[in-house]
């Protein structure tokens, strides 16, 4: 375990992503924890801080290092990558064009789908949000399945043959003639936008431009507090986050008005 990230967990607010490091301590404000207790345990098991308070070592999963990521942006939210992932299409060996990296939130996920032997060539105008994107997606030990890109998406995608063009970022409509010549036969682009005004003019420039079975979504999610006789919806919930417009590339495309 020594080098390796583990999740240390005292209740559902209060966990830490921590690399253990021999030798070394972390501390919280329930005492310090020694890395050398946990080097020799499973993950699983729970390790005593130095006032006697218990805390699980886990495995990290993706969304803890989603959530836990040091943030430069907004971030895209695991509700919303979800459904990025699953209408995008992509898996092991995809090639991807991404823009903006911003934290690289969504970027870690992209990673984590394509990886073993595909790639994410994340596009970003701000170069000091890559450094920190960078530091991200090393510490989830997926920087080597990333191309970071410091380059205006709207210029133009270097790549082609793409599998899928992933759109955060405030003007996606300029970017959908790019991902058109970017993207191979049937190539997916999947744009998330918080205004309905960008979702409209994103829509319309898909239409205009070769691509069908365009659909838009807005994801709620909605917490649930489970106790007998009590259970009910959670009363605070995450109103808005964006919507999440998905299309394929069409070769030959069928106007509406013909089908
Ligand atoms: C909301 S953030 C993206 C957050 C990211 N999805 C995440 O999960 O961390 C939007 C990013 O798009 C970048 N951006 C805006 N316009 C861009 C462009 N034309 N080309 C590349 N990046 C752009 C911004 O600098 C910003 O970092």
């Amino acid at each position: 375990m020594d080098g390796d990230h583990v999740l240390l967990y005292l209740d559902q607010r209060r966990t830490f992503l921590v690399k253990v490091e021999a030798g070394k301590t972390f501390h919280t404000h329930k005492g310090f924890i020694k890395f050398d207790d946990i080097i020799r345990k499973e993950y699983g098991s729970t390790v005593l801080s130095s006032t006697g308070v218990r805390f699980t070592v886990l495995r990290p999963l993706l969304r803890d290092y989603i959530m836990k990521a040091v943030r430069r942006t907004q971030i895209t939210y695991p509700k919303d990558i979800a459904l990025i992932i699953i209408f995008s299409g992509i898996g092991p060996g995809s090639q991807v064009a991404e823009a903006g990296t911003g934290t690289g939130a969504l970027t870690t996920a992209l990673a984590h789908f394509v990886r073993p032997n595909g790639r994410v060539y994340s596009y970003e105008v701000r170069g000091e949000f890559l450094e920190t994107a960078e530091k991200n997606l090393k510490r989830a030990g997926l920087m080597e399945y990333v191309e970071l890109k410091n380059k205006d998406i709207t210029a133009g995608i270097d790549e082609t043959g793409l599998d899928a063009v992933i759109l955060d970022m405030a003007t996606p409509w300029l970017v959908v003639p790019h991902a058109y010549k970017a993207l191979k036969p049937c190539g997916t682009l999947v744009s998330f936008s918080p205004t309905i005004d960008q979702t409209v003019k994103t829509v319309e420039a898909l239409k205009e431009n070769g691509f069908i079975d365009i659909e838009t979504v807005e994801c709620l999610m909605r917490g649930m507090q489970i106790e007998r006789g009590k259970t009910r919806p959670q009363t605070l919930m995450t109103a808005h986050t964006g919507y999440i417009t998905s299309a394929r590339k069409a070769l030959e495309p069928v106007s509406e008005k013909e089908a």
